[in-house]
């Protein structure tokens, strides 16, 4: 028993002195595709002794496979998959070109050192590939909400990456994570007869209207010597369809307050994807009846915008909109009003008599009619002075410098450009002239019988 036991502590110690030789390797180093892998083997061993082989092979499941050797000094390239791609330098780093995928496995360093014995060490070559940019296909045909089952968004591809590489969703920037029927992931990864893995992913969700302006994107994970890479796929959008929820009648004009004369179009919007069918009508209460009739408005209809043209009174009234909803066959409406300001009906009248007599009064009255509260003014002559406002204007005790044309100007206040003028002509009647009188009649202005 206890020699037993003496012979057991031994063996570590036997074995220590057996292997005097240790070889110091990473554990693993990383390659892309393609490029020159190094893989150095390091030893120390004692002054004085020298080595007398460096034998470098691979491991398969069941053998070891040398690939090359170097003996007392001299090279030798065994037959394997590396001949023409070995080498090692001087400080016995083994060098292989041109990495292909099946390099990645585990390379064994063995150095002899005679008497000393043999020491041996392993590194994992990985070998890493990037894939080409991710492709992302929005779904082109479109998508409506509220469809019960979760529909295909887009579909993402990832091609050609060493090892496979993994596929994330983002929407407006954000990941999307499977979330039970709202949002589904479906992934496949395939290995190419290269032995090169592509990736594919469809991102299924259900959208609302709001997702009519969202984008999205999928991005790459995958590996490469020196850690973890991402790449993007470019934006997409999605067409998404939507009912019609609201629809709404502008009455679009050059300005708030409408006049006889402007510009008018009604500019019917409803909020659907794709938009409702658009018609317009113009209501009016039957008197006889008392039941609101509704007459179409036939004209060029474009994006729901119907031109009225130039507008004059009669067109003031109350006009509606309708939106058909091809997909849920409904009609949503809406009504706007519509007051075409106007000035008409301008006379002005002179107190009688008429003429009148020099030294006389005259009242000069304006009179119109207009949708609103009207205001006036007068002045003489095209470019005379203002002379007061109101509608009447009183004249006292004429002179013949008065007489001339007489200006009422009506404008209505709060309607921009609104404006009527008429004229009237004063005809003043002299008193007799004393014969020796030495002023001329003045010029233009009738002279007195
Ligand atoms: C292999 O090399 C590494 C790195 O120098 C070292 O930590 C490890 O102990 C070595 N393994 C053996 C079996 O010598
Ligand atoms: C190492 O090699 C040198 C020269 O080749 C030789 O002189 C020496 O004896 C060798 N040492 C051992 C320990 O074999
Ligand atoms: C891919 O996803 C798996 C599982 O989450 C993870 O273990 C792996 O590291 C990922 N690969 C990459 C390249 O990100
Ligand atoms: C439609 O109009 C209603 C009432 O004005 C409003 O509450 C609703 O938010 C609107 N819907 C949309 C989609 O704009
Ligand atoms: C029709 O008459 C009703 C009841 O008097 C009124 O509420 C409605 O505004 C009228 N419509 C039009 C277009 O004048
Ligand atoms: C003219 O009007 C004034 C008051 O405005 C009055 O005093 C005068 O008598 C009137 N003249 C005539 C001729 O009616």
């Amino acid at each position: 028993m206890a020699a037993r036991g003496l012979l057991l502590l031994l063996l570590p110690l036997l074995r220590g002195y057996a292997s005097k030789v240790e070889v110091s390797m990473p554990s693993v180093v990383e390659v892309d595709l393609g490029h020159t892998a190094m893989l150095p083997c390091s030893f120390f061993i004692l002054p004085d002794s020298n080595i007398t082989y460096i034998h470098w092979s691979y491991i398969t499941r069941s053998s070891r496979i040398r690939i090359y050797s170097w003996v007392q000094g001299k090279e030798f390239v065994e037959d394997s998959p590396y001949v023409g791609r070995v080498s090692m330098d001087d400080t016995f780093t083994l060098a292989i070109t041109q990495t292909t995928l099946q390099d990645a496995r585990v390379f064994v360093c063995q150095v002899g050192a005679g008497s000393l014995g043999v020491g041996e060490n392993r590194t994992e070559l990985r070998v890493y590939k990037a894939p080409e940019p991710p492709e992302i296909h929005a779904n082109e045909a479109g998508i409506s909400v509220g469809t019960r089952e979760s529909q295909e968004i887009a579909e993402c591809v990832v091609r050609n990456s060493f090892p496979g590489p993994n596929i994330t969703w983002l929407k407006d920037g954000h990941r999307l994570h499977p979330e039970d029927d709202k949002v589904k992931i479906m992934d496949t990864r395939t290995q190419e007869a290269s032995g090169l893995f592509t990736a594919r992913s469809r991102l299924l969700a259900h959208v609302t209207r709001q997702d009519r302006h969202a984008y999205f994107q999928c991005q790459a994970h995958y590996l490469l010597s020196g850690g973890d890479r991402q790449a993007q796929s470019p934006k997409v959008q999605v067409h998404i369809f939507y009912p019609t929820e609201n629809v709404s009648l502008v009455i679009d004009a050059p300005r708030p307050q409408v006049k006889e004369g402007d510009h008018v179009t009604l500019h019917c919007q409803g909020d659907g994807n794709p938009p409702p069918e658009y018609s317009f009508f113009r209501v009016q209460n039957n008197t006889a009846t008392g039941e609101e009739e509704e007459h179409e408005l036939l004209g060029k209809v474009d994006k729901g915008v119907l031109s009225l043209g130039k507008v004059h009174k009669e067109y003031t009234g109350h006009y509606r909109c309708k939106g058909l909803d091809l997909d849920t066959m409904e009609t949503l409406t809406a009504d706007a009003e519509l007051v075409v300001n106007y000035i008409e009906g301008l006379k002005v009248t002179k107190e009688s008599p008429e003429p009148v007599l020099e030294g006389h009064n005259l009242t000069l009255t304006c009179e119109a009619r207009g949708s609103r509260p009207l205001a006036f003014h007068w002045h003489k002559d095209k470019k005379g002075k203002a002379l007061g406002s109101g509608p009447q204007l009183q004249l006292s005790n004429v002179m013949r410098e008065a007489a001339g044309n007489y200006i009422c100007e009506v404008t209505m206040p709060g309607v921009q450009g609104l404006s009527r003028n008429k004229q009237a002509l004063v005809v003043v009647y002299g008193k007799p002239q004393p014969w020796r009188s030495l002023s001329p009649p003045s010029p233009g202005a009738p002279t007195g019988r």
